[in-house]
């Protein structure tokens, strides 16, 4: 991956180049966030571990926000790449989308090292615009936010402008007005007020309307690109998906909002919203599923059932994690969504571990998986590569890490279980009833199991540079 801008086959597409830019910054933020998970794992079983060098709570910050800092990156990573594709023109502003990546890079190496280092201050102005808000997943400095939002503007105009330059596809289209939202709901999120329930209100139109709404349509188009890519799908048929699915997100997951107003000291009224609208959201993500395994069974399974050669893959590790995609989309966020969705359970469920279980398998499973197979579609062109076949490392990659992620989920679960039957419904919630849940057997030993499982997704996260790395070797698959 690293030798990749050498060796690219981009016929001088500087776009695509570009694009891989994001992905190599993504990759590596990728692994950061890992290895602060892995610290902040090992701290719920040793809670000495680096204490006052690297407290749980500086490890958890830099891990969540690594993620979604990476994973912002993999996407501006993909539209830049897909871009040249789609519109079939160059981006139009390369120069300055050049300019704005290393701008980007920089702040965000930065404010990475102030978290590191300084890691916290006094409850001042000062603090929030220089070291970091304390907003969980948004904690970026002010001076920071203003910096991403210029630079998400030059990315997004440079999005709309080769859009109305270039060719009209559907998946541009949805893309032009998903990234519109996408951008702007981020000024939600950055602007400070002294009472927490307004500051909750707010922050939640960043997380939940990004993760449940604007990301979910962004890789609904991610996932037709890819098909049309790899497997030739018909764009007929991916991009009426597309706009079903865009329907049906936006529908549920706008008012689904509601299932973080439950508690926080905003209305009542919210408990209703909120129950029908968040039950509602497996709905379309049901569609996304059916929509990979159709397309993939039209344009394989029905050949091949008609005796006929099946249409050829042309990128065997993306389909990989594509299909990883709609399964861990489906089963993070819609099953596991859904089992703490409605108020009455969410009021014994409510920030447990079962919240924990759902949020990894939820942005692993959704985001994770989708974003690593556009990564794989940029190292096949990077390399020209006409078919890009699945190697043992790559297939170890896929292995391990969903394997180390369902089982950190899985511990997860059984540890907020039972949080939720002793902590909660039999202790009746109180502060020692919360020590108490914590000391069990079965909450240790889950602990201990998630820490387990975290070392095993990262070696998986090893073989899976390793697989990019090498990628190069592979070059006998060149047509
Ligand atoms: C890919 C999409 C999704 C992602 C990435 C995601 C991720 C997360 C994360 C990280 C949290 C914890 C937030 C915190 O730190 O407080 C959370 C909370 C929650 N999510 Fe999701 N989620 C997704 C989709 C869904 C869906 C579709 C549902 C419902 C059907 C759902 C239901 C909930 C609920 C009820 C909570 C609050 C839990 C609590 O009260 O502690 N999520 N989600
Ligand atoms: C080496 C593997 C990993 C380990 C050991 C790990 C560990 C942890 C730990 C200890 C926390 C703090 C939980 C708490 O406050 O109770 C956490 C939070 C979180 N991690 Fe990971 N993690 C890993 C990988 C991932 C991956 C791959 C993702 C998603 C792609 C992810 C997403 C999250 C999210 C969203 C939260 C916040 C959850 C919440 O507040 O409910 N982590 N992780
Ligand atoms: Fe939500």
């Amino acid at each position: 991956m690293l030798t990749s801008i050498k060796t690219n086959n981009f016929d001088g597409c500087k776009s695509k180049e570009l694009g891989m830019m994001y992905f190599r910054v993504a990759i590596v933020l990728f692994g950061a966030q890992l290895i602060m998970g892995l610290i902040a794992a090992i701290q719920f079983v040793v809670p000495g571990f680096l204490f006052e060098i690297l407290d749980f709570s500086v490890a958890r910050m830099v891990h969540i926000n690594a993620l979604v800092i990476w994973m912002l990156y993999a996407m501006i990573g993909s539209v830049y790449y897909l871009m040249p594709d789609e519109t079939g023109i160059e981006t139009v502003g390369i120069g300055i989308g050049k300019l704005a990546f290393w701008v980007l890079t920089l702040a965000v190496s930065i404010v990475v090292l102030v978290y590191i280092f300084v890691q916290v201050g006094a409850g001042t102005e000062f603090s929030i615009w220089f070291i970091h808000e304390g907003r969980e997943y948004l904690e970026a400095p002010r001076w920071a936010d203003i910096g991403i939002t210029i630079v998400v503007l030059t990315f997004y105009a440079n999005v709309f402008l080769t859009f109305m330059k270039g060719k009209r596809t559907g998946i541009m289209m949805v893309l032009v007005a998903d990234l519109m939202a996408l951008s702007g709901l981020y000024l939600a999120g950055m602007f400070f007020t002294d009472n927490i329930s307004m500051d909750q209100f707010w922050w939640w139109w960043v997380i939940h309307l990004w993760v449940e709404a604007t990301w979910e349509v962004f890789v609904g188009a991610l996932a037709a690109y890819a098909l049309i890519k790899i497997l030739g799908a018909k764009r007929e048929i991916v991009e009426m998906w597309l706009w079903i699915e865009v329907l049906m997100l936006f529908g549920s997951g706008i008012l689904g909002l509601g299932h973080h107003y439950f508690w926080i000291g905003t209305p009542e009224y919210w408990w209703e919203i909120g129950a029908l609208f968040s039950a509602l959201e497996p709905v379309p993500l049901v569609a996304m599923f059916v929509h990979v395994f159709y397309d993939w069974g039209k344009e394989n399974g029905i050949a091949i059932a008609k005796g006929e050669k099946p249409t050829e893959m042309k990128n065997s590790p993306a389909i990989t994690w594509i299909l990883l995609n709609a399964f861990g989309n489906f089963l993070g966020a819609g099953v596991w969504g859904f089992f703490h969705t409605l108020p009455q359970v969410n009021i014994y469920t409510h920030g447990t571990q079962f919240t924990a279980a759902h949020g990894h398998l939820a942005f692993f499973g959704a985001y994770a998986t989708i974003l690593i197979a556009m990564m794989y579609i940029g190292l096949q062109g990077a390399h020209g590569i006409e078919k890009l076949k699945s190697t043992f490392s790559s297939k170890m990659a896929a292995i391990l890490i969903s394997f180390g992620v369902m089982g950190m989920t899985i511990a997860l679960t059984t540890a907020g279980y039972e949080q939720i039957l002793v902590e909660r419904a039999e202790l009746g919630a109180t502060w020692n009833a919360y020590f108490t849940a914590q000391n069990l057997p079965w909450y240790i030993q889950a602990q201990a199991w998630r820490a387990v499982m975290g070392v095993i997704t990262l070696i998986g996260f090893v073989f899976l540079v390793w697989d990019m790395l090498n990628i190069d070797k592979r070059k006998t698959q060149k047509i």
